[in-house]
């Protein structure tokens, strides 16, 4: 019943069951791999973030998002499909400034709203999870030109897999932490089709870097798309 809410509800459901909601400290690194401590940090957004706006696009529990307002001095938003995210997002991080979690999915919020971002993210977030020709289009919507779009999306060549011969999603799943299985779609594009589609929607890819796993083969686990507003 709770799978059929949505599989990131279970995700948080159980997640939130098991994790004490409580005050934690502030993430001393921006993370976006599989890998904490490994690539690179803030510096992907550009090189001086103070006093800007930043919208994070699936923000889960926000520890970028506290991390990038406490030690970057700015403004983010962070957007997350499920009520107990962003509630748990609160309890952990609330009592900080320059931070706002808002629950929804994030192709409604960028429609609904009609501020302009300086930058917009996503670290196995919404960006992959959402048919990007309707999210990239939204994200453009909400950035003036020559600002940053960055997201991170598990490798499509993790453990063996091939990219995507076209531009359908494909079955992927969402491991719950009891270790079940529950169905999800999901964008698996190279890179050289991330360029396509961000093309498409006014932007121009300027980076696109891939992380290992020692934990996970010899694999590439995660892609890091960075791209600007023309
Ligand atoms: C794998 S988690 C990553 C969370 C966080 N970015 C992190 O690195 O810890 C994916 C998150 O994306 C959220 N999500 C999935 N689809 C979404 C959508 N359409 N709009 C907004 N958030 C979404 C899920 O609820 C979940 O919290």
């Amino acid at each position: 019943m709770i799978a059929q809410a949505s599989p990131w509800h279970a995700h948080a459901f159980q997640r939130t069951a098991a994790q004490l909601a409580e005050p934690l400290a502030v993430p001393a690194r921006m993370e976006w791999t599989t890998r904490p401590g490994q690539g690179p940090g803030a510096d992907v957004l550009g090189p001086d973030l103070h006093g800007k706006r930043l919208l994070e696009l699936g923000c889960g529990p926000g520890h970028n998002a506290a991390h990038l307002a406490t030690r970057h001095d700015v403004h983010v938003t962070g957007v997350d499909l499920v009520g107990l995210q962003v509630r748990r997002a609160r309890s952990h991080y609330g009592r900080l400034n320059n931070l706002t979690f808002v629950a929804g999915h994030a192709l409604h919020y960028l429609h609904a709203s009609d501020e302009q971002f300086d930058a917009v993210y996503s670290v196995f977030g919404a960006v992959g999870l959402v048919a990007p020709e309707l999210l990239l289009a939204a994200i453009a919507q909400r950035l003036t030109p020559g600002r940053v779009l960055a997201f991170s999306v598990p490798h499509p060549q993790r453990g063996g897999r091939s990219p995507s011969g076209d531009d359908r999603p494909r079955r992927d799943h969402v491991t719950l932490p009891d270790r079940t299985w529950l169905p999800i779609t999901r964008w698996e594009f190279s890179s050289s089709r991330w360029e396509k589609h961000l093309d498409h929607a006014g932007f121009r890819l300027t980076s696109a870097q891939e992380f290992h796993d020692s934990r996970m083969g010899h694999w590439p686990t995660t892609l890091l798309i960075r791209a600007r507003k023309l």
